[in-house]
């Protein structure tokens, strides 16, 4: 490591910000030594605002049905080899009722872009969820919606909403999404979902198709503007069944040094070391939590549809679908030093 990259990564720490010629340069600074630095602050930030504490999350899957057709993503709708489902409103309930009784107390309701999911059908099981556990958070990942859309689920009770960015450069947006879908009309219902009250997470993959040291800076640039609640990023992985089936696998390494650089700009943000880690590398959910990050989002859904959510190949389907495998991701993470506490864990 440099002088020059510990320097920016102590400065990134005390003043949590930087040029975005600053952050390409750490970008393409990446060493293991410069990782090893950054996850250290980036531990201290975490333990000063979290402790030892790490949230977690039951991922409900609730359908692999969608209308957009990303070049990246495996349930994209031109994919005829994806077995399609969508869970029905009683079998989501049963869902939570079952992390509920594991420990959970924030379920996340995420699918593709599903018309089926509309308001209608979303409010009353919003409203249901919310009465059953007022003691719980739920957050929605589901897509583009209208603003007003996203203010009746708001006030329906959805307290979180994550829509990763995938990528703050527009050229970039455009290569990896097909013409129906924009940079500017992502960007807006970023604003929207924040304006209407919503803890917001954003979030790209490392490594997608075309990525380049210029796009990340972009990203963790936008990252410090847009101030998220929280931020998903993890390795982009290949998928057999999209055109993207022979682009190679974004990098571990590299995905555990931005969770530590996220850290440091924003030192109480909630950061998932996400499934996608854990799919790539054998421990690599516990890597990403030694690099800053402070949630994991077991899986909740049923076994089938498991299954078939398939974003990408190989997916990790090892959830938290009992009291067994919850007990051993606890065990896994007090390994590490990490606590695994049963709490809605808002942002701090
Ligand atoms: N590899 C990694 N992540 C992916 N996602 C979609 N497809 C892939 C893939 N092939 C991510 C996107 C999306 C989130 C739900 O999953 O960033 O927003």
């Amino acid at each position: 490591m440099t002088d020059l990259i510990k320097a920016l990564i102590t400065r990134l720490k005390n003043e949590h910000t930087l040029t975005l010629c600053e952050y390409k340069t750490l970008i393409n600074g990446y060493s293991q030594d410069a990782a090893h630095y950054a996850a250290s602050l980036a531990m201290e930030e975490k333990k000063r605002i979290y402790g030892n504490e790490v949230y977690i999350r039951g991922l409900i899957e609730i359908s692999n049905i969608c209308k957009n057709d990303c070049n990246y993503c495996g349930i994209r709708k031109s994919n005829l080899n994806c077995s399609r489902y969508r869970l029905s409103p009683s079998e989501i309930l049963a869902c939570c009722d079952h992390g509920y009784s594991l420990g959970f107390r924030t379920f996340v309701l995420q699918g593709g872009e599903d018309g089926y999911f509309s308001d209608s059908v979303l409010v009353p099981l919003l409203e249901k969820i919310k009465s059953r556990y007022p003691d719980c958070a739920v957050t929605l990942s589901l897509g583009e919606r209208s603003r007003e859309s996203y203010e009746r689920l708001y006030h329906a009770g959805a307290d979180r909403y994550l829509l990763r960015h995938e990528t703050a450069d527009r050229e970039h947006y455009s290569s990896l999404h097909p013409s129906s879908l924009s940079y500017e009309r992502r960007m807006e219902c970023l604003r929207d979902l924040m304006d209407i009250g919503y803890q917001v997470g954003c979030g790209f993959m490392v490594g997608s198709p075309g990525q380049t040291s210029d796009h990340l800076a972009a990203d963790l640039k936008f990252i410090e503007e847009f101030s998220p609640h929280m931020c998903g990023i993890g390795p982009f992985i290949p998928h057999c069944d999209t055109p993207y089936r022979d682009h190679m696998a974004g990098s571990v390494e590299l995905t555990c040094y931005l969770l530590s650089l996220i850290r440091l700009i924003k030192p109480s943000i909630l950061l998932p070391s996400t499934t996608a880690l854990g799919t790539l590398r054998e421990n690599g959910r516990e890597m990403g939590i030694l690099s800053g990050a402070n949630v994991v989002m077991p899986n909740l859904s049923p076994e089938d549809a498991k299954a078939k959510y398939t974003l990408y190949n190989n997916k990790l389907t090892s959830g938290a679908e009992s009291a067994e495998a919850l007990d051993m991701l606890r065990k896994k993470m007090s390994a590490i030093g990490a606590e695994i506490v049963c709490a809605r864990g808002d942002a701090k």
